[in-house]
């Protein structure tokens, strides 16, 4: 295992800056200080004018993910190795049983899909069904695999959607097993209905996706979700918050001492629902996710609900589909794949259109690219922070090096990019991943397998130290 010097950088926290050397050893920071002796045989990697920060986690990532009669574009080699390339070095991936399948059975799956991943990675179990098989064995995979979240859906009815008496009751046995409780709040009945009545209507394009999926959907089942676990004192954490008033929601809840951490996506923060009244369909159907864009105001909303701590993560929800695939959808807006990439852009876009506009501090974006997700998933200290035997997952940011994103040069596995033409000022040069650099200043050198699965531990009781 080499020994590498980070020389010359100023190195940001959570919690300050300062100029300092970095001395990786043995996978894990070994020291940070300011002048630190050259050990023999240590590669040196000159930081000078650059920053240091941790090695970005991204919460929520669909590798491989079969969806919709088609699967997703990126798997565990490619997504991870993208995810490299743009400064994340551990990701968490939700494994996702048919409905009735086990999920033992589902994450013996998985299992095998990620053995090639090229960075650290860990498992959300998706609850895309209820009853007592699936409550039994919730137990065996807090104790035995280390899977502590569980995500439950409030929509997409008639596939993975809960019943409210479902929800409280997996809410519950999360609470008994110190797991956490994952959202995707929206709600099913209400689109279902929506969608139904757009597609009599004869508006089958894209844009009915959005128009299905109004806002207000979010914001009532956020309110429920929230109502639910505050009473059932059970911690909950919101993935993709898209709307303001579901972020609104959330600040208000944690201003009360709930348990609530929200979750947003780099597009939310900077794209709004006009990219649906494209003409061209490839281009609309590119960005058709759920929750989708929203209209303008909603972002610069998000903006301040991040920089304010009433959202306290950020993840990509990276589950692209590439133009072919989305066509599953040309004559049905509802048959469009769901999901768009992004796991190799979020530290990019992020230090551009956040720090660089000055819309959140250096420190409050290591806060939400890392050391948050870092505690909300129970990885801290060894993930998402620069202190001495933490693992070595470390990115040198240039601040003055611009890069143009585009689907011709990105690594992720697909031919759309809604970043498609930003340039972005300030790029991740190096990214090491447990004292490995996998990433040298243009130079992808991500191995197959190098990725270790993180068994998380689960909460105590009071659930102490979450965000
Ligand atoms: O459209 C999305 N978000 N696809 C991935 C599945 C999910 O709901 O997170
Ligand atoms: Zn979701
Ligand atoms: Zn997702």
């Amino acid at each position: 295992m080499p020994i590498t010097l980070i020389r010359g950088g100023t190195i940001i926290t959570e919690s300050g800056r300062r100029r300092a050397d970095v001395l990786c050893r043995e996978g894990r920071i070994a020291a940070v200080d300011d002048a630190l002796e050259f050990p023999a045989g240590a590669a040196v990697i000159d930081a000078s004018g650059c920053y240091v920060m941790p090695g970005g986690i991204d919460p929520h990532t669909h590798m491989q993910l079969p969806m919709m009669g088609t699967v997703v574009a990126d798997d565990f080699l490619t997504g991870t190795a993208a995810a490299a390339a743009g400064g994340t070095t551990t990701i968490l991936d939700f494994v996702a049983p048919e409905p009735g399948q086990s999920p033992l059975e589902a994450l013996a799956t998985w299992r095998t899909w990620a053995a090639k991943a090229t960075l650290d990675y860990g498992f959300h179990m998706t609850v895309s069904w209820w009853g007592e098989p699936l409550s039994a064995a919730m137990d065996a995979l807090v104790r035995e695999h280390g899977i502590t979240s569980f995500k439950f859906f409030l929509a997409y009815k008639g596939r993975m959607m809960l019943a409210d008496e479902e929800l409280l009751a997996g809410f519950r046995r999360c609470r008994e097993l110190g797991a956490l409780a994952q959202v995707h709040a929206e709600n099913g009945e209400l689109i279902a209905y929506l969608q139904q009545k757009m597609l009599a209507e004869g508006l089958t394009s894209p844009l009915g996706h959005a128009l299905s999926r109004p806002p207000q959907c979010e914001a009532e089942a956020t309110l429920r979700a929230i109502t639910m676990a505050e009473i059932l004192e059970v911690p909950l954490y919101v993935v993709h918050v898209s709307a303001a008033e579901a972020a609104e929601a959330i600040a208000r809840a944690r201003a009360r001492g709930a348990k609530v951490i929200g979750e947003t996506l780099p597009g939310f923060l900077a794209i709004d629902d006009s990219v649906y009244s494209a003409r061209e369909f490839d281009f609309a159907a590119g960005h058709v996710m759920s929750p989708p864009y929203r209209p303008k105001g909603h972002q610069e909303a998000l903006w301040r609900a991040l920089d304010a701590g009433a959202l306290s993560t950020t993840g990509t929800d990276h589950c692209p589909f590439t133009r072919a695939q989305k066509r599953l959808g040309l004559e049905d807006f509802t048959k469009i794949p769901n999901g768009c990439g992004g796991v190799e852009d979020r530290l990019h876009v992020l230090w551009h259109l956040g720090v660089n506009a000055g819309r959140i501090s250096p420190e409050r974006f290591v806060a939400l690219t890392s050391a948050n997700a870092a505690r909300a998933f129970n990885l801290w200290p060894r993930k998402g922070s620069l202190e001495a035997g933490a693992d070595a997952d470390l990115i040198v940011l240039d601040p003055e090096r611009s890069k143009t994103i585009s689907a011709a040069t990105q690594h992720q596995k697909t031919d759309f990019s809604v970043w498609e033409g930003l340039q972005v000022k300030g790029a991740v040069v190096h990214t090491l991943s447990r004292g490995r650099q996998i990433w040298a200043d243009g130079d992808l050198r991500a191995e197959q397998g190098w990725g270790r699965y993180l068994a998380r531990k689960p909460f105590g009781p009071a659930y102490e130290g979450m965000v």
